[in-house]
């Protein structure tokens, strides 16, 4: 039987894919250099499964350490999710991001063609909407890119389209994420973020916790039902599935395919704010401040084309994505550390 090699398999989104996939009866290689992540979270999910996978520590720029996995394992489909993701430090650091991000996975596609490996499922963002101005975003909106890691997104999506234009037989689903946030609802697998959160989940969960004092909500004066910013939160164990589904999909259908990984729903802060208060029965102290520069009013997606062709759509409410953040991060305050 071969494997699913997960590039990224040990961080956020590529552990809960691991688990799903170990759950689904698939084998799992991950290859990850650990940059942001660690084997605490890889060791968890085949407790969690009670199944091992192979846990490979190396990045995806060294072409021999990577070539040395296909040359050692049968592999059918590559989940690439290795990647920066931190647009305040793409901005100060972009050279870095392009070369992480845009170089990493043309090694990894120059590999994964040498050893006739055409199976891909990407790891993309709603970021490539830029600052849409239609919503429900559906996935033949303008594509434009405000950050230098918006644009290691774009530019990926342009080489694997031309590599497919060049390479008819590869089967690439491009899976562009709104905002993922949750965690297992066992509590042992969750988000990990570096120091300060930029995200409003993780910050919402560690003031909960004790380790910040409030939250800025940034923005109050936004056209949206209550002022602040809306999102469409996805639980990522709902996002896991999707990748599943994925594959499925390119299992029947050769070509390239773009799918908006989304609930369709949009949510405020401050919704998210109550939710997670009347949900955990915890106060969140918050101040409203000005708009963080770069923020769009509001960003929600049409998962029709994911609903129709993948056959997936989100099961969990936000009542699920604020009870596991905070079951995560209660029983982890300093995550894998
Ligand atoms: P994460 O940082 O938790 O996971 C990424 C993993 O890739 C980490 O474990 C990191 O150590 C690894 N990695 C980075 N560079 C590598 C390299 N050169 N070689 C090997 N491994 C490397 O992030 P995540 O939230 O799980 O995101 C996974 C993917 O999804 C990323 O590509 C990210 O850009 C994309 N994405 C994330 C979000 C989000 O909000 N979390 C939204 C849209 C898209
Ligand atoms: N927010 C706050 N306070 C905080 C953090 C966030 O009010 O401390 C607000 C933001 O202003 C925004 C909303 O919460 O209105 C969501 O912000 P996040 O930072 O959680 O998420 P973004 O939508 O800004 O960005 C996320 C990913 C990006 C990705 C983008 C589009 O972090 O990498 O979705 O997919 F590009």
């Amino acid at each position: 039987m071969s494997y699913v090699l997960l590039t990224g398999g040990a961080g956020y989104i590529g552990s809960h894919t691991a688990l799903a996939l170990l759950n689904a009866g698939e084998k799992v290689i991950s290859f990850d250099n650990y940059h942001n992540s660690s084997s605490e979270s890889l060791k968890r999910v085949q407790q969690l499964s009670g199944h091992s996978l192979i846990d490979i520590q190396g990045d995806i720029l060294d072409s021999q350490a990577l070539a040395q996995v296909f040359e050692q394992y049968p592999i059918k489909a590559v989940i690439h999710f290795a990647g920066l993701k931190a647009v305040g430090e793409s901005t100060a650091k972009p050279l870095w991001y392009y070369e992480n991000n845009v170089a990493g996975t043309v090694n990894l596609c120059k590999l994964m063609s040498k050893y006739g490996v055409k199976k891909l499922v990407f790891s993309s963002s709603a970021t490539v909407y830029g600052a849409a101005e239609q919503m429900p975003i559906h996935e033949s909106s303008p594509r434009s890119a405000t950050n230098p890691y918006g644009q290691s997104k774009l530019m990926i999506e342009h080489i694997l389209a031309d590599l497919h234009n060049a390479e008819p037989d590869w089967r690439i689903a491009v899976l562009r994420y709104f905002n993922p946030v949750g965690a297992d609802s066992s509590g042992l697998i969750g988000e990990n973020p570096n120091g300060i959160p930029n995200n409003l989940m993780p910050f919402i969960t560690q003031v909960a916790v004790g380790k910040r004092d409030k939250l800025d909500v940034f923005g109050s004066d936004y056209p949206t039902h209550d002022g602040t910013g809306v999102r469409d939160f996805i639980h990522v164990s709902d996002l896991a599935s999707g990748h599943l589904a994925a594959l499925g999909y390119l299992d029947k259908a050769p070509g390239i395919d773009y799918f908006n990984l989304g609930s369709g729903q949009g949510y405020s802060v401050l919704d998210v704010i109550k939710s997670f208060s009347q949900v955990n029965q915890l106060d969140i102290p918050y101040a409203l401040v000005k708009r963080r520069p770069g923020d769009v009013a509001q960003c929600y997606a049409d998962p029709a084309k994911a609903t129709e062709l993948l056959q997936w759509k989100t099961e969990k409410t936000l009542e699920d994505m604020v009870r596991d953040s905070w079951n995560w991060q209660k029983n982890n305050p300093n995550g894998y550390n």
